[in-house]
């Protein structure tokens, strides 16, 4: 696993785009053979978002041939809802840059069978190749996506309900009120994200301080599902100083040095 010690929040959001580019760039993507990124909501990936949009802008990259595919969307919430994740992407980033709206994959919380879009979103996947980069943001719990403690390590798409802990934090976007969150929400799992060929973490700010030490140091285990890119031949996490909070001074000074090259997101686009 690489772990990318950034000062702060914006220097880590251009390096996750930058990175994002570059990997979009290398693959050369085509119609017959796409560029296929998983991506996440929340509002660690919201200064990514920006600066993805601002290479956009600048010819650095296109979307055309990058298909997309969301982690997760809440149960019940209609599409138009400013809180669903339907929303969020649009207004954040699709609506900003030129990917064709056919190539753009959430799922659809209000399926009359969710199981059914389960399946359809996984095999979707499949036919197209299999996703090259995920990106991701966590919970203060260490939740992928929607994967909460105790989701098994080896899950896929699928029906998941929210622990209390995570209705608390997301109620700050409905009104302070825990009972406007959705209880329920269409998830990947934790195996689908491990089957991509990359899979990149973002973690910022004091409150997951905790997450980020149970996931860099702790063992592998259901209760902190983001130690599961431990197993992951290629998992990166990307985070801010305040982040390393609770870090080992030796886990910390060993990531330090050895990333002290690849710290410049500059030298990812040369
Ligand atoms: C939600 C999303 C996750 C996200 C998490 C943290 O639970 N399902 O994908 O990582 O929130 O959000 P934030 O980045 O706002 O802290």
């Amino acid at each position: 696993m690489r772990l990318i010690i950034q000062e702060n929040y914006q220097s880590l959001s251009e390096w996750v785009a930058c990175y994002t580019v570059a990997q979009i760039k290398k693959a050369n993507p085509s119609p017959s053979r796409p560029f296929l990124l998983g991506l996440p909501t929340g509002s660690s990936p919201l200064g990514m978002y920006r600066c993805l949009i601002d290479l956009y802008k600048k010819g650095d990259v296109s979307f055309k041939h990058v298909v997309t595919f969301n982690m997760d969307e809440y149960v019940g919430l209609p599409e138009e809802h400013p809180q669903s994740y339907h929303s969020f992407m649009w207004n954040h980033f699709f609506h900003h840059i030129d990917i064709p709206p056919g190539n753009v994959h959430i799922l659809n919380g209000n399926a009359a069978d969710p199981a059914a879009e389960c399946e359809r979103f996984e095999a979707r996947i499949k036919a197209l190749g299999g996703i090259d980069l995920f990106l991701g943001g966590i919970g203060p719990d260490g939740h992928i996506a929607f994967n909460e403690p105790g989701s098994s390590l080896a899950s896929r798409t699928r029906v998941k309900t929210l622990t209390t802990d995570t209705l608390l934090a997301n109620s700050r976007f409905f009104d302070n009120d825990i009972n406007q969150v959705p209880q329920t929400a269409l998830t990947v799992g934790i195996g689908t994200i491990l089957d991509a060929r990359e899979v990149l973490l973002m973690v910022n700010g004091h409150n997951k301080a905790r997450a980020l030490a149970q996931g860099v140091e702790g063992p592998v285990s259901q209760m902190w599902t983001i130690s599961a890119l431990q197993m992951h031949r290629k998992g990166i996490i990307v985070c801010d100083e305040s982040a390393c909070a609770e870090l080992k001074v030796g886990t910390y000074r060993y990531f330090k040095d050895i990333e002290k090259n690849n710290l410049d997101c500059n030298r990812l686009l040369s």
